[in-house]
């Protein structure tokens, strides 16, 4: 694609939409060693849908997710794809995933699905799998290999025998600093499978994963966290460009471990606040990792939208769109070896934590 023709698209599409949202402008056009495509996907999370009692559901997170997807909709050209990171439901219950279910199926092209703690404590993903399909699964896209994890699971001494009740399972898994939750964790039986799926690979080719926990260790005390993310990222290594995005964290992070690229997402329902303005908390954040400017308690909405993706150079580069109609883009930056955020990277630009609650 042209490189004026393609920037042009973008911004006649968003002087139509300026109401509605601003569109990333950052549009770079790298030939794709492989394939020589670049393309894009979007990418929605953490809608936590909520039912209240009969057809009544939360409305801020409903309308997180509805307008979403509309200006999903609107990006021209069109992503190729839509993936949603999972945190559908919040509760599991099936008159939330049907709701959301409901809501996503207005995406124009074609959608994938990850899950989420919030879609699978309940009946441990039964219903999200009838809905959306297998819980891990790959793909190849004009020469990128896509790998979805479920990456929510733990213990079977926690899943299957520490609860009463379903219910209150799903519950004790729901709260962000509830001591009686466990750690999340990939598994033996998935990593096998990660291992298998990656024979016949060849080093080169660009990976991109998808998991809801973040597959490295951030903060235990909030399960932004994943047991056994060693072994995955062991797994990973070999390859030179691997590139994992995930949800569940509700605020823009970024990592660099060795050649894997870590990318969070935001969510559309509401932020989560940073680990390390968290008074009570010892900041587990990685090294390189730099957190957003930290969310506005008083605004409900602050930091939370959705991404549009754009795949080049077998990285990716996250276009964060917010809920302000701000932009913002956290993209690999070949020099640095590393993801970068081109606009909030120094210290005079960020907010001060918030220490008070
Ligand atoms: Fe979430
Ligand atoms: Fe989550």
């Amino acid at each position: 694609m042209n490189k004026s023709y393609s920037r042009r698209r973008l911004l006649q599409t968003a002087g139509s939409m300026a109401a509605v949202s601003v569109l990333p402008l950052t549009w770079v056009e790298l030939a794709f060693a492989k394939s020589e495509q670049n393309f894009t996907f979007a990418y929605i999370s953490d809608s936590h849908i909520q039912h209240i009692k009969g057809s009544q559901f939360v409305n801020n997170w409903d309308r997180g997710l509805i307008r979403s997807v509309a200006e999903t909709n609107l990006i021209s050209p069109q992503p190729d794809f839509v993936m949603f990171g999972g945190d559908l439901a919040q509760l599991g219950t099936r008159a939330e995933l049907d709701h959301g279910a409901e809501m996503l199926s207005r995406l124009h092209g074609k959608q994938r699905y990850v899950m989420g703690e919030h879609d699978y404590y309940l009946d441990l993903g039964e219903y999200w799998s009838k809905l959306f399909g297998p819980q891990y699964y790959s793909f190849n896209h004009k020469g990128v290999h896509f790998i979805v994890l479920n990456s929510v699971l733990t213990t079977d001494e926690w899943t299957y025998k520490r609860w009463p009740t379903a219910e209150q399972r799903m519950l004790e898994m729901a709260g962000l600093d509830n001591p009686n939750g466990s750690p999340f964790m990939v598994g033996e039986k998935q990593r096998a499978w990660l291992a298998d799926d990656l024979t016949g690979i060849s080093k080169d080719t660009p990976i991109v994963v998808f998991s809801h926990s973040p597959l490295q260790k951030i903060y235990k005390g909030w399960n932004f966290w994943t047991d056994d993310a060693e072994q995955v990222q062991a797994l990973l290594q070999p390859f030179s460009k691997v590139n994992v995005i995930y949800g569940h964290v509700h605020q823009i992070q970024y990592n660099q471990i060795g050649n894997i690229s870590f990318n969070s997402v935001m969510a559309t329902a509401w932020p989560w606040p940073y680990p390390q303005g968290y008074a009570q908390a010892q900041s587990m954040l990685p090294k390189l990792t730099i957190p957003m400017n930290r969310a506005d308690p008083f605004f409900e909405r602050d930091a939370t939208g959705w991404q549009l993706v754009d795949v080049n150079t077998g990285r990716v580069d996250l276009n964060y769109n917010l809920y302000s109609n701000r932009s913002r883009t956290v993209a690999f930056d070949p020099k640095l070896g590393h993801p970068a955020d081109k606009q909030f990277q120094g210290e005079a630009v960020l907010a001060p934590n918030q220490v008070h609650y």
